[in-house]
Order: C-alpha cells, then sequence, then structure tokens
C-alpha cells in the first residue's frame, strides 16, 4: 500500500501545515566541495526547515495530528514541554497563535549553559513574540508536578487544557513522520534515485520512528533510516523508537510489528545534549558555507556530522544516494552567540 501524499499516512484526522510535500533538493554545492575529498555520492535535503509556520522545522509535521485532536476536544488552551530552547515549544506557540489557542510552555534547564543569549534569545525570544505564556523551571524542578498544578489553575480558571508531551513524540504525533516517509519513497522514485540511505537527528524519538513506520507501511527495508542520537544514548534511543515506530503503525491500523532493529548511532551526542561539539561546527558551517542552508546546534548540525563521517568513511559510492532530513532549529544558534561566535570564525572555509 502505498497512500497518496495528499491524504496522509493514516485515516486520522490532522490539520494542514505543511501545505503539500516539502522539496527534496539535490545540494551540488555541497556535493562538488564533498568530490574534492574523493566522496561521490548523490546528497538531498528534505526541507522541512521550510514548512510555512512559526520559522519551520519537523515539529510541525507532529503538531498538525495533535492540534487537529486538540481542537476536535473542544479545547482552548495548550501545554508543552521542553528545554528552555526547544523547538517543539516555539513551533507549539506559532501553532496555537495561528489556531486562536492559549499557549502554555513549561520550559525546563536542561543544558548547563548560563548566557544571556541562551536564557533569553533564539527560541526564548520567538517564544514571547508569538504570546505564549512561558514558565521556566528551577533546575532540577518536575515538569509533570507543574503541569498538573498550571492545569488545575488553568481549568479553576474556566479553560479546556490538552497537553501534548515532550517534542509531540507519541504515536499520533509521529504518523506526521509516516507521512514525511511516503513524500520521500515518492519523491525519490520520481526522481530516479538510487536511495541508499536516510538520515536524521534523534531526540525524543518521534521523527525516525514515524519515518520508520511509513516505510514500513510500504513494505520497504526500513534499515536505510539512519539516526543519530543527540540526547539519549543509542540503547536508549533504539529502545524508544522502536517502541514508538510499533505503536505508530498499530494506531495506523499495522499490527504486524518491526521486522528489522532500528539503527541509532551515538557517536555525535559529545559530552552531553546542547553541548557543542567540534564535528557539529564544521557541519553547521560546511553547509552553510556550500549551500547557503542553516543547521541546528543542537539536532540537525550533530546528526549532519553523523553523516559527514559516514560519507568520509565510504558508506556511500558513486551511483548511490543518501537522503538528509533537514528538520529546522535555525533560531537555535542565535541563543550560542556567546558561546560559538569566536569558533565559526576559527574554522577553513571549503
Ligand atoms: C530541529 C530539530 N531536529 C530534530 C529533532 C529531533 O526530533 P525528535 O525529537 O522527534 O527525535 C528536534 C527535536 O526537538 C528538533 O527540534
Amino acid at each position: 500500500m502505498v497512500p497518496s501524499i495528499q491524504k496522509g499516512f493514516a485515516d486520522v484526522p490532522r490539520i494542514d501545515l505543511t501545505g503539500g510535500p516539502t522539496p527534496l533538493y539535490r545540494a551540488t554545492g555541497l556535493e562538488n566541495a564533498l568530490r574534492r575529498e574523493g566522496i561521490e555520492a548523490g546528497i538531498y535535503l528534505k526541507r522541512d526547515d521550510l514548512i510555512p509556520i512559526g520559522g519551520g522545522g519537523n515539529k510541525l509535521r507532529k503538531l498538525q495530528y495533535h492540534m487537529a485532536s486538540v481542537i476536535a476536544a473542544g479545547h482552548d488552551t495548550v501545554i508543552t514541554f521542553g528545554g528552555l530552547q526547544s523547538n517543539h515549544a516555539r513551533l507549539t506557540a506559532a501553532v496555537c497563535a495561528r489556531l486562536g489557542l492559549e499557549c502554555h510552555l513549561i520550559l525546563t534547564q536542561e543544558v548547563d549553559i548560563n548566557t544571556a543569549d541562551y536564557n533569553h534569545n533564539g527560541n526564548v525570544l520567538l517564544n514571547r513574540i508569538f504570546g505564549a505564556q512561558c514558565h521556566v523551571l528551577a533546575r532540577g524542578a518536575s515538569a509533570q508536578d507543574n503541569a498538573v498544578v498550571l492545569c488545575d489553575q488553568l481549568t479553576l480558571r474556566g479553560k479546556s487544557v490538552a497537553v501534548i508531551p515532550v517534542g509531540g513524540s507519541t504515536p499520533l504525533g509521529a504518523l506526521g513522520y509516516a507521512d514525511c516517509a511516503v513524500e520521500i519513497s515518492q519523491q525519490a522514485d520520481a526522481g530516479g534515485l538510487n536511495l541508499k540511505g536516510i538520515t536524521v537527528a534523534n531526540g525524543s524519538s518521534g521523527t525516525q520512528a514515524g519515518l520508520i513506520a511509513g516505510w514500513c507501511a510500504m513494505a520497504r527495508d526500513p534499515r536505510i533510516i539512519n539516526g543519530f542520537a543527540v540526547m539519549n544514548s543509542a540503547a536508549g534511543a533504539v529502545k524508544k523508537t522502536t517502541e514508538l515506530a510499533t505503536s505508530t503503525l498499530e494506531l495506523a491500523g499495522f499490527n504486524h510489528g518491526l521486522a528489522h532493529a532500528v539503527q541509532v548511532d551515538d557517536s555525535q551526542l559529545g559530552a552531553a545534549y546542547g553541548q557543542p561539539t567540534r564535528a557539529m561546527l564544521e557541519a553547521v558551517a560546511l553547509l552553510a558555507r556550500t549551500e547557503g542552508l542553516l543547521l541546528d546546534p543542537v539536532y540537525s548540525g550533530k546528526a549532519f556530522a553523523g553523516l559527514l563521517s559516514q560519507l568520509r568513511q565510504g558508506a556511500y559510492q558513486q551511483g548511490e544516494d543518501v537522503v538528509f532530513v533537514m528538520t529546522g532549529g535555525a533560531p537555535g544558534l542565535y541563543a550560542y552567540q556567546a558561546t560559538l561566535a569566536d569558533a565559526w570564525d576559527g574554522l577553513i572555509s571549503r
């Protein structure tokens, strides 16, 4: 079964935030630069960073399903969670603004960076511009406990509150990336690609899980989907992604489970979630300087560093193609101004 892109992967209500398939773009500037290193593979970028609301990014595909459910249930207020510089929080704020919903963001301090930019710029600034009410918790405070208290307060004020889990990474949200898998498959076939790999960042795991679910539902081998963990160990990310992909398939009516092991690599994680690595800096600079395109420092920058490492180790040959999913997150760059400003200048342009 290959569902139509317009209809969506499953027969589950969704609102349209993407306006149709995002482009699959051939990165010829990057390919030219890598050819000087002897790398001949075709490299394509799935431009989910271009989804046209809130600055774009992967969380919007998940929010299409979450928000359809919020509206169907008649809620007027949304609570969601994230780290201080969460892209999911920012995009939830943007979508709530469009839909006329009150938005509360419970933001936790996950990353040991305490600069003015990290605390106030990037996604934090955009949350405020989108009109969300931000509840920044003290380090170590429980987001769940605070959500219960906030939900009670809002309910007493007559609000009807929906809670969307961290990263929107539930089976419902992951359906958004099953849709994306169908898009990639159809675009790759239409473009005559010899598709050997799809690379994506793995944080709360919903994006990779959804891609795997969609790929399995099309009876294609999901082992071409490679996740680079930026939050958990590989073992932790594999467990979470496997469970989520299985439940996503079930939600869409496929009960045959996963026949193959999920592929996640944690070699790019570095010291911790949100902590920059040298390879991430180089990856962000390389795509910026060969394509004029922005990755983010927390998710897609580390995943792209992983893809570069694989390309340099000869994972893809001449005549083979790989797709990198551009998941957005560029506002996060501004949060790292004080931390990284000089590092970019020190890198050699290729
Ligand atoms: C820019 C960006 N890329 C990738 C991811 C990873 O997606 P997931 O949490 O579904 O694994 C996130 C998650 O927050 C993100 O913000």
